[in-house]
């Protein structure tokens, strides 16, 4: 089995690593290829990528290659973690709409939308250079905005399945409150990508017991606390929101908190020059505690789950991703792209029937769906219109006068990613 990455360069390629080196049974990987454009990262994380495989004695090759077409070609898989203008973006992303008083985030908000007008054109010219190479590869996506890169991605006629691990990671933590094994956790996971909400929490798997209000009246406080959102919020909704939905639901405090410290983009870019140096160590032959830092906890996990079942190999067989919806949701178009509890196979994603979602929360979802159309139009065609329609369609700005300032501020700083601007 081939599998390449696509920003294999990333500093987050060793937790991937690591979990191919302890879950090759699970998928056999005898050739892995880092594809990135950045010759310098390419070469410090493909030692370490080589180090963790010897250390754990994976007969699997691996290779780094600047040359796309040369790295995709015989794949089986391709995996897409790319960030187009890398964190000095996510910077611009997560500082301007604080200008306006909107939420500044690299997926929620006007900042998202930015990085899905970069990230579109590059990632949908990837996807046709696999199909080109292997028209049987799939393409797992990773990359941000993943909602709207999947429906990219979707609409264009790949194979791809998105992929986020904020359900595994609800499912692990969960497991461990309950004291059992993560398989045993079923999530009743609705929404869209970085929009969700756990709706039940099951035990052994879709027609298990729901443990969700148990998980609440002993842990309640603690899960609240992550969330940094309250307790009596969560008894409310009687669902468990992933963190995302802070954005939402606290919007306004979090404007004043983002006022107020570095942005995510600058600790992360001090974390990477961390880890680079800690990479370029001959001695360093595992994944460093520092990784843990960074929000890509048990991404590996999912991803080895998601490839094996994709290949027919032997992943668990239902799986949270992102995919079309074709009636699950039915007050949302069939071509949305949403990400809930999937049967996963060698055919690809099929969502599981899934019970219709509170008013609460459908409403969301339904208004961030028509937001990702939009956004999507944009990223497609361009223009000044087509991205203050986005805008003004995102229930978090939504007001004409913040749609034209955030219009004008999205344009003016990716102008250089941007091909009609
Ligand atoms: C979580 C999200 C990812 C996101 C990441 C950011 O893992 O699910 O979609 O890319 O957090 O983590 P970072 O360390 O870059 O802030
Ligand atoms: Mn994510």
């Amino acid at each position: 089995m081939k599998l390449t990455v696509v920003g294999g360069g990333s500093t987050y390629t060793p937790e991937l690593i690591d979990g191919f080196a302890r879950l090759r049974d699970t998928l056999p990987i005898e050739e892995l290829v880092l594809v990135d454009p950045a010759t310098d990262r390419l070469d410090l994380v493909g030692g370490l990528a080589r180090r963790i495989f010897t250390r754990q004695q994976h007969p699997g090759r691996i290779t780094t290659t600047t040359d796309l077409d040369a790295g995709v070609d015989g794949a089986d898989a391709v995996l897409l973690q790319l960030r187009v203008g890398g964190q000095a973006a996510r910077e611009q992303d997560e500082t301007w709409p604080l200008e306006c008083g909107c939420v500044g985030q690299e997926t929620t908000g006007a900042g998202g939308l930015a990085k899905a007008l970069r990230t579109v054109p590059v990632v949908l010219d990837i996807a046709d250079r696999v199909r080109r190479a292997n028209p049987h590869a799939w393409i797992i996506d990773f990359t941000n905005p993943v909602g709207i890169v999947t429906r990219a991605l979707l609409q264009a006629g790949h194979k791809a399945v998105g992929l986020c691990n904020v359900a595994i990671g609800f499912q692990r933590k969960f497991a461990g409150l309950l004291g059992v094994a993560p398989a045993d956790v079923h999530l009743d996971h609705v929404g869209l990508n970085h929009l969700t909400w756990e709706t039940g929490v099951r035990l052994g798997g879709p027609e298990g017991e729901d443990v969700l209000p148990k998980l609440l009246s002993d842990h309640g406080e603690q899960i609240a606390t992550d969330l940094h959102l309250p307790r009596t919020l969560l008894n409310r909704l009687n669902a468990i929101p992933s963190y995302y939905l802070r954005y939402y639901y606290a919007h306004d405090e979090v404007v004043r908190e983002l006022r107020t410290k570095p942005s995510r983009a600058a600790e992360v870019a001090a974390m990477e020059r961390e880890l680079l140096q800690m990479y370029g160590d001959p001695a360093l032959d595992e994944k460093p505690a520092l990784l843990a830092k960074r929000g890509g906890a048990y991404y590996s996990e999912a991803a080895v789950d998601l490839a094996a079942a994709l290949l027919g190999g032997s992943g668990s067989p239902y799986q949270v991703v992102n995919t079309l919806n074709r009636g699950t949701l039915p007050f949302l178009p069939d071509d949305a792209v949403i990400e809930v509890q999937s049967a996963v196979g060698r055919t690809g994603a099929t969502p599981l029937p899934a019970a219709q979602p509170d008013p609460l929360f459908a409403g969301l979802i339904a208004n961030v769906t028509a937001y990702e159309h939009l956004a999507l139009e944009a990223a497609l065609h361009g223009g000044r219109d087509r991205v203050f329609r986005a805008l003004l369609a995102h229930p978090l700005i939504g007001q004409y006068d913040h749609a034209d300032a955030l219009t004008d501020r999205l344009i003016a700083h990716n102008r250089e990613h941007l091909t009609w601007a």
